[in-house]
């Protein structure tokens, strides 16, 4: 019989700048103590915390439970201590698993042979004992652990989470230069949106900040549309206590808020992207509003609210197009959205001096590989 009570040290991974918003997802679930590091949150957690977990934060990457640490001088020392360890409790013979490493050593240099000795002390253990063996699907496992590697001490974490938690389910075509999921959500957290006003995405792309918002707003589970999570495949998986999570979130939806969700762009190929991934989330087709329209002839659709955007950077070309796009997009707020939140994300620190607003925060946050600031204006 499981303990629900019992907990276990969990690491949420997130991206940088969005920590301050994940932390406050993890007190919503009633985890107040908690240490913060670069881009991750460590946590102690019972079982229903990380089905929360998984199922509802918005500004998590993925969920780590360290299952084993060691230290090791050389690889039979560390294909001997994995060989040690009882993975036929975490998971069983019939699922699928995969390794992914992050190895810094002067002991262990080949990192690749290092995760394989690894993946053989897993299916030796497992063979020793069963006469049989899990098989390894590096692209689609049903369990995935990861390997780090820091000199000699050794940790082996399992991703709770399987997939990514920005893989939402939803998304299925894009245009240009696509925002994360969790990246879209943690802009919204940050302005402060507080969904009891229109947020306005004028320059909407594939839709994601639209669509994250309005499932913010209708208390829609981050993981709503997913159909698999990696504790699904776990020994421990407890499928009433997933049913309760989920039932009890479900119970939380309400789609009848009165506040309507607005996207436009100027490239028409991006609203027929973000109607089509609208389709998939067939809730809030009556919350959320997409159209082709130029934002600089765009007028404010409700006497407050906020926009968020994340304009073209144009770092290389069109450079100069891109300065005038920003400051012409500021003065045009000033003149018709007063009163509004504006949040603005680019790479483009120059063009972003260009907007004349009056600044209430930036946040230094990283587009993938691109270090951009993240700026709250009042306008
Ligand atoms: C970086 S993309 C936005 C990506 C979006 N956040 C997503 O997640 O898919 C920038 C968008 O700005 C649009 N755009 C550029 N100039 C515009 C303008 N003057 N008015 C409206 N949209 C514009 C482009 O068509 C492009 O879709």
């Amino acid at each position: 019989m499981t303990n629900h009570w019992e907990k276990h040290k969990y690491i949420a991974k997130t991206l940088k700048g969005l920590e301050e918003p994940l932390k406050a997802e993890l007190a919503e679930i009633g985890i107040g103590k908690c240490r913060v590091t670069n881009r991750a949150i460590e946590f102690h957690a019972t079982k229903e915390q990380l089905y929360k977990a998984n199922y509802l934060f918005r500004n998590a990457i993925n969920i780590l439970k360290p299952l084993y640490q060691f230290t090791a001088i050389n690889e039979q020392e560390l294909y001997d201590r994995v060989k040690e360890f009882e993975w036929e409790n975490i998971f069983g013979l019939e699922k699928t698993f995969a390794i992914s490493h992050s190895v810094n050593s002067d002991i262990f240099t080949h990192s690749q042979y290092i995760s394989l000795k690894t993946k053989d002390a897993i299916v030796d253990r497992f063979r020793d004992k069963f006469n049989s063996r899990p098989s390894v699907d590096p692209k689609q496992p049903d369990v995935k652990f990861n390997l780090f590697i820091r000199g000699e001490k050794c940790s082996i974490l399992l991703d709770t989470s399987g997939d990514a938690l920005f893989k939402r389910g939803y998304r299925i075509e894009t245009n240009q230069a696509p925002l994360n999921e969790v990246m879209a959500a943690g802009l919204i957290s940050l302005s402060g949106w507080d969904k009891n006003s229109t947020l306005v995405d004028p320059m909407c792309g594939s839709g994601t900040i639209c669509i994250e918002a309005g499932m913010m707003l209708c208390n829609i589970p981050a993981g709503y549309y997913r159909t698999d999570f990696g504790f699904f495949n776990m020994e421990d998986f407890d499928l009433d206590l997933w049913k309760k999570v989920r039932n009890e979130a479900k119970d939380k939806i309400d789609l009848r808020k009165g506040i309507t969700i607005y996207g436009s762009d100027l490239a028409m190929k991006s609203i027929r992207i973000s109607q089509k991934n609208l389709d998939n989330v067939p809730d809030l087709k009556r919350i959320i509003r997409f159209k082709g329209q130029d934002v600089l002839d765009m007028s404010a659709p409700d006497e407050k609210g906020t926009m968020i955007i994340n304009p073209p950077y144009g770092e290389r070309i069109y450079k100069d197009e891109v300065a005038i796009l920003y400051q012409r997009l500021g003065e045009h707020l000033e003149e018709e959205f007063k009163g509004y939140t504006l949040g603005i994300l680019s790479s483009n620190k120059e063009a972003l001096d260009l907007i004349h607003l009056d600044k209430q925060r930036k946040v230094d946050l990283m587009n993938g590989s691109i270090e951009c600031d993240y700026r709250i204006y009042t306008v």
